[in-house]
This record gives C-alpha cells, sequence and structure tokens, in this order.
C-alpha cells in the first residue's frame, strides 16, 4: 500500500478524516486486559478462529495478550521456538540482533548475576518506565513488533502495563495539536551517546516521538526516562511531554494492566509499556523471552 498523506488521519490538516478515525477507535474504550487476552489451545502453526481472535485485537488495540499452556520440555528452547512462530504467522519476520540477544535474536529477559547484561535494567528486578522499544535504534531500524513471552513469572511483582500509541496520538492531539507538531519534529527527542563497553560508543541518536512509517502506520518512539534524554528545547515540546507524562498514570482508562504468567505472552506494534519492579524466590524466577522485529503485525500470512 502507497501512503497518502491526504487521506491519513495522521495529517493535522485532515480534520475530517482523523474525527472519524478517532471516533472509533475511543469506541473501543473503556476496555480492560481481559479483553485482549486470547486462550490458543493448540500449536502455533495450525490455523483457526485463535489466530483471528488475535488479528482482531491487533487491528483494534495494536495488542494482543495470548495465554498458552506453559511448555515443560526443553526450556528455554521449546518456549522460544514457540514465541518465534507465533509472531512470524503475524508478519514479524526480521528480528532485532540486539547485543544481549541470543543467536536466534531472541533475549532471555531474566536477572543477571554478571556480564555485561548485568549494566542493563531489564536484566535486574528494577522497575522499568514507560517506553516503547529500541527508541535509542538508527531510523532504518526502528522496532515497529515485539512478542514476549513468559515463562516463568517472579515470586511477586514483574506486572505491565500497555497503552497503545493511538490513543496517546489522540489524547496529545485532542489537547493541543501543536503537541503532535512538537512531537512529530525530527529534533524532537535526543538520546545521547552511550558507552556500551569495550571501546564501543553508541553514537547519539535524534528522531521524533511520531512519525508516519511507508505503509501509512504511526509509529512512536519514547521513553519517559528523565535521564541519558535530551528533548527538544522549546515551550510546546516540554508542554507535550508534561502532558505525555500525565496521560501514562495508573489510573487512565486507556492504560491496560496485565502481569504474565507462565505460558502468557503479548504479541504487539512495539506499544507503550513499563514493568513493575519483581522479587525472585529460589522457586520463582521470572524469566520472559522477548522478540524485536522491523517489521509490524499485518494480517496473518500464509504459511
Ligand atoms: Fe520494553
Amino acid at each position: 500500500m502507497i501512503f497518502k498523506p491526504k487521506n491519513s488521519p495522521y495529517n493535522l490538516d485532515n480534520k475530517g478524516v482523523y474525527s472519524a478515525w478517532r471516533e472509533q477507535k475511543l469506541a473501543l474504550y473503556p476496555a480492560t486486559a481481559e479483553d485482549l487476552l486470547v486462550t490458543l489451545s493448540g500449536d502455533p502453526n495450525t490455523a483457526g478462529d485463535e489466530y483471528a481472535a488475535m488479528q482482531e485485537r491487533l487491528a483494534d488495540f495494536n495488542m494482543v495478550v495470548y495465554a498458552h499452556s506453559p511448555i515443560e520440555a526443553d526450556e528455554p528452547m521449546a518456549s522460544k521456538k514457540f514465541l518465534n512462530t507465533l509472531i512470524r504467522r503475524f508478519g514479524l519476520l526480521r528480528l532485532d540482533a540486539h547485543q544481549c540477544a541470543d543467536d536466534d535474536s531472541i533475549s532471555l529477559l531474566s536477572v543477571a548475576e554478571g556480564g555485561e547484561r548485568k549494566r542493563y535494567i531489564p536484566y535486574s528486578n528494577r522497575a522499568i518506565s514507560w517506553h516503547t522499544d529500541g527508541y535509542y535504534n538508527t531510523p532504518d531500524h526502528q522496532i515497529r513488533g515485539m512478542g514476549l513471552h513468559c515463562i516463568h513469572p517472579a515470586a511477586d511483582g514483574g506486572d505491565n502495563q500497555l497503552m497503545d500509541p493511538e490513543i496517546a496520538y489522540i489524547l496529545l492531539r485532542d489537547e493541543n495539536p501543536d503537541f503532535i507538531r512538537a512531537l512529530m519534529h525530527p529534533d524532537a527527542m535526543l538520546i545521547p551517546e552511550n558507552d556500551l563497553g569495550d571501546g564501543e560508543i553508541r553514537p547519539p541518536q535524534g528522531g521524533p516521538v511520531f512519525s508516519i512509517a511507508d505503509d501509512g502506520s504511526l509509529h512512536m518512539r519514547y521513553t519517559a526516562r528523565t535521564r541519558s534524554i535530551e528533548w527538544r528545547d522549546d515551550a510546546t515540546t516540554r508542554g507535550a511531554v508534561d502532558f505525555l507524562t500525565g496521560i501514562l498514570s495508573d489510573d487512565s482508562p486507556y492504560v491496560f494492566h496485565h502481569r504474565m504468567s507462565a505460558g502468557e505472552g503479548v504479541v504487539c506494534n512495539n506499544v507503550l509499556h513499563n514493568r513493575t519492579s519483581f522479587v525472585d524466590d529460589d522457586e520463582n524466577k521470572r524469566l520472559v523471552l522477548r522478540a524485536r522485529s522491523y517489521d509490524r503485525c499485518v494480517k496473518e500470512l500464509d504459511n
């Protein structure tokens, strides 16, 4: 599909299309995490109504929560295979080879006892603030789709909150369309260079918060972190960021709350998400798989 800005709801001049699209989106709320949930009974290779149900959630909310019975044998390889097969069905084919990911580009998120992973919050039991994945990636390696799969939850905590970026866009635009202009500015959000260790430096990465992908979809690049980030220095950008912070509050009717049990996961178009801190004990150590993709979920592929 060729993107035609004049037909896009994300074109600020296009008030009619925006208002029809906005009405459709907001009519889906209030909604809870249960509305996102699809139970998968079988092998991810088998077609069925379950995949149509997943597709429907993705179309409506840009995310779906699935529940599958825990996979006992040969962990974590069996769950990796399950997750990879599942996300491929939704078109997440090109996976991001993150530096802490395994050779298959799927990361095992657990508390790191040492090594390179220990430097990063996802590999600790600390809370992770609101973000979309890969906000520090280059423009041609933006993360459009993602899959998470819980092999084992923590003894306590490790809950996720999720929000559809299209809802964030609507709330910001309704408040002040100039907030959208500011957040679409190519210099809106700069991630300074980062010392990755061993003499490797990740260069600074600037870019917009909201952008329109080639297929016409909305892409969001965001982190709520306050250190190691430079927002464009103007009043409207500051106002937009403050307003966005307020949107992402615990009691928002647009925020989904979910704690993944063993065998559960999320497939999404890199929606806004966070994670609460957690506590492991000897019996219950949190282990979650994460696959990031340069592809966005599309209607189920014929295999
Ligand atoms: Fe994340």
